[in-house]
């Protein structure tokens, strides 16, 4: 049986085309997309650096890796070192672990997908693959669409086998973007094959580990998890971290709060020096960006707008993503509600 150090690292994946979430991902990577205010990247970060793991390489690529360089540092400010890896092009989630064979050395290993957020902790999961010897341990969580995701069939609480995107999918089980590993998987990624949308897939890497006998161990998710693929899947996972952070408040900055005193439904969060006029209504489930201007009557509801925005004339906006430095003006007639998913810098007047 091979033997591994027991000391762990971590990678999280930030490359990737983000494809689904454009506009928002015309100027950014997805990862560095807004959830409450805060990166979702670095929900994960947070997840890492409370089991104790404190080295952990970030995948980075394309237009993103600069940002992605920009917003983490050498990782002092979140108390962990990071160790940048480029990936030319996003050739997968296994070619993106590939990548990482000299920075994992000998030890276990846990990768998180950067686009992934969960609502508990993964300290007990990380401690229990630590004393194990298995060779993988994966975090599978009930969906209603497996065909969207990698899925697993179980049979006498063991898996059988390990699909990815199954049109005919043996169970509802998906496998999350949370994997625990061991060095062994990097032999079998160099002899994977592209699959059918061309990318090396960790799923199938997992499914040959499967076939050659190796032990992998599930474990099961059963509160809150989300892969944010879509605008949907973004507002879902705003709503879900603002209920676990807001208790019943609104979390408002302290610079922003002394600006106004609109009226601020719960759950909701202002960032930094922002201005709200207090014929506003913010809330519920709103994030509202550092530096945002929101003049009268304007209503935002189940929604994040970044920073740096201004939102005038009485507009009445739900469901909609708006992205840094945004400028909307209204016309204080139409009441009516609007819908807004809007990249960078976007200059609306209607
Ligand atoms: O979220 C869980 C799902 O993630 C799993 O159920 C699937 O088995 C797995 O393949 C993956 O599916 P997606 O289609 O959602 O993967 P996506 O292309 O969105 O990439 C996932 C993350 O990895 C995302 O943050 C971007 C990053 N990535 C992706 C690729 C293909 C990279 O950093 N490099 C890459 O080459």
């Amino acid at each position: 049986m091979e033997k591994f150090e027991k000391n762990m690292k971590a990678i999280v994946l930030h490359g990737g085309h983000g494809t689904r979430l454009r506009p928002l991902t015309h100027t950014g990577p997805k990862q560095l997309l807004p959830i409450a205010n805060k990166p979702m990247s670095q929900y994960c970060i947070e997840s890492i650096k409370e089991t104790g793991i404190n080295e952990i390489a970030i995948i980075v690529g394309g237009t993103g890796s600069s940002k992605v360089r920009e917003y983490y540092g050498s990782g002092e400010k979140f108390g962990v070192s990071f160790t940048y890896i480029e990936q030319d092009k996003p050739k997968g989630i296994a070619h993106a672990i590939r990548l990482c064979k000299e920075f994992v050395n000998n030890e276990k290993f846990l990768v998180f997908l950067g686009d992934n957020i969960v609502q508990r902790s993964i300290a007990d999961f990380t401690s229990n693959f630590k004393k194990s010897e298995f060779d993988a341990t994966i975090l599978l969580c009930e969906v209603d669409n497996p065909s969207r995701f990698g899925i697993a069939a179980i049979e006498n609480n063991k898996i059988t086998k390990i699909l990815e995107k199954p049109k005919d999918p043996p169970s509802n089980l998906a496998v999350t973007g949370i994997y625990f590993l061991t060095p062994i998987i990097f032999d079998v990624i160099d002899n994977l094959k592209p699959s059918g949308r061309n990318e090396l897939e960790i799923t199938d890497a997992l499914d040959i580990l499967l076939e050659k006998n190796h032990n992998i161990s599930f474990e099961m998710i059963t509160d809150y998890w989300k892969d944010t693929g879509t605008p949907e899947d973004i507002l879902n996972a705003n709503r879900q971290v603002l209920e676990h952070i807001c208790n019943q408040t609104c979390i408002v900055d302290e610079s922003s709060i002394t600006l106004s005193n609109s009226n601020w439904i719960t759950p909701s969060i202002i960032g930094k020096n922002c201005k709200i006029d207090k014929s506003a209504r913010i809330g519920p489930n709103a994030s509202i960006g550092d530096n945002t201007i929101i003049s009268s009557d304007v209503v935002i509801e189940n929604s994040i707008i970044m920073s740096d925005c201004k939102i005038h004339g009485g507009l009445n906006i739900r469901d909609s993503i708006i992205s840094a430095n945004c400028h909307l003006h209204g016309n204080n007639k139409d009441k009516t509600k609007k819908i807004f998913l809007l990249g960078e810098g976007t200059k609306i007047t209607l």
